[in-house]
């Protein structure tokens, strides 16, 4: 019998391990997932000067994004027309970008500006030659890239979350670390994960001694969920608002948002391959340069890393297990796992796994 999803949660079988250990879906994911959903590419600030620009991947697809002469904001494909070298590598500010192969240069808007040595050549239009662009849009300082041009706007995709964020002026936050993590998992290993606190007794001790777990709960709305995480102590885990109580957003398919009173941060979830992600973490501050703000950096990436390598820990051992002979699907807890069964729903609607 092949694979359903049943969007009944109490009934429901988990996404079978081949997802998580055969590349060739990732492949699927890279079409019917990433290159169709909003993509967390970057932040304002990396391109707030005309002519700055950063490259990134989205959905295994190379991008430029850049603040034209004329101010507005792309996204790009950084693969040259000519033999699809890389037209821009990192990030700067230039008036033109030379392609790192034959030195093909565009504008810092995508049009195609010189090509050295084509004396000869026939039928052939230089306007014909421009970066094709992608959409691209911005949220709270966060920039989201979608490769799918019919896709919809980003608001309709946030749908809700806009007003559920906790009021804050994001916009004025500015980056203040970042840090990276790769794990051998497949990407929706970590995003499981993520996704319950079911896990956290048995595999975050110092955590579950902050909480008041008895009444953690999540929230599950169209492309997001919300998990509401009631604090014991609330001066140790800073929170928002009057209820003592931390959020943790996670967007479909691949990015987490925990936000505090004076700072959030983002977890990006990548792909490197079938059985190997990358995890990356930035904390944005309101003033990341003053003395109280260093502080609580300090203390909230210790506790951060704290977490982070508990969940590396079991989350290598879980690929491992999903990759037995003697392993194909699990069950869910309905009163834990809510969480995870909406994050397998929607990502069964993409990859065709919901029966009828
Ligand atoms: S591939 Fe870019 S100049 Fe040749
Ligand atoms: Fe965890």
């Amino acid at each position: 019998m092949p694979y359903a999803f049943d969007p009944r949660l109490p009934y429901a079988t988990t996404i079978p391990s081949q997802y998580y250990t055969e590349g060739h879906f990732l492949d699927e994911e890279n079409r019917t997932v990433f290159g169709r959903t909003w993509q967390l590419a970057g932040h304002a600030g990396q391109v707030r000067e005309k002519g700055s620009y950063f490259t990134a991947v989205v959905g295994g697809e190379p991008l430029l994004i850049v603040r034209g002469n004329d101010h507005v904001l792309r996204a790009m494909s950084n693969v040259c027309r000519h033999r699809a070298g890389p037209v821009a590598k990192g990030s700067g500010k230039k008036p033109v970008l030379q392609c790192g192969y034959h030195g093909w240069t565009y504008t810092i808007e995508g049009k195609l500006h010189a090509t050295p040595e084509l004396e000869g050549i026939e039928c052939f239009d230089r306007a014909d030659f421009s970066l094709p662009a992608f959409q691209i849009d911005e949220w709270q300082g966060l920039l989201f890239v979608n490769l799918d041009p019919d896709a919809t706007p980003l608001r309709d995709f946030l749908g809700e979350l806009v007003s559920d964020m906790p009021e804050n002026d994001y916009d004025s936050f500015r980056l203040a670390a970042r840090k990276e993590w790769e794990l051998e998992c497949n990407w929706k290993v970590y995003v499981d994960n993520y996704l319950e606190g079911y896990h956290i007794p048995i595999v975050h001790p110092g955590l579950f001694r902050e909480l008041d777990y008895p009444n953690y709960r999540t929230e599950t709305k169209r492309n997001y969920s919300i998990q509401f995480a009631p604090t014991r102590r609330p001066e140790r885990i800073r929170t928002t608002g009057a209820d003592d109580q931390v959020r943790y957003f996670w967007l479909y398919p691949n990015l987490m948002l925990n936000v505090y009173p004076d700072n959030f941060s983002t977890n990006l979830i990548l792909p490197l391959g079938p059985r190997r992600t990358l995890t990356v973490f930035e904390w944005y501050f309101r003033d990341p340069e003053t003395a109280a703000t260093n502080n609580a950096l300090a203390d909230t990436i210790a506790f951060s890393d704290e977490i982070q390598l508990e969940d590396i820990e079991i989350c290598e051992a879980v690929q491992r297990g999903l990759a037995s002979r003697t392993y194909e699907s699990g069950r869910y807890s309905p009163a834990r796992e809510n969480g995870v069964h909406h994050f397998h729903g929607l990502y069964a609607r993409d990859m065709g796994l919901i029966a009828g």
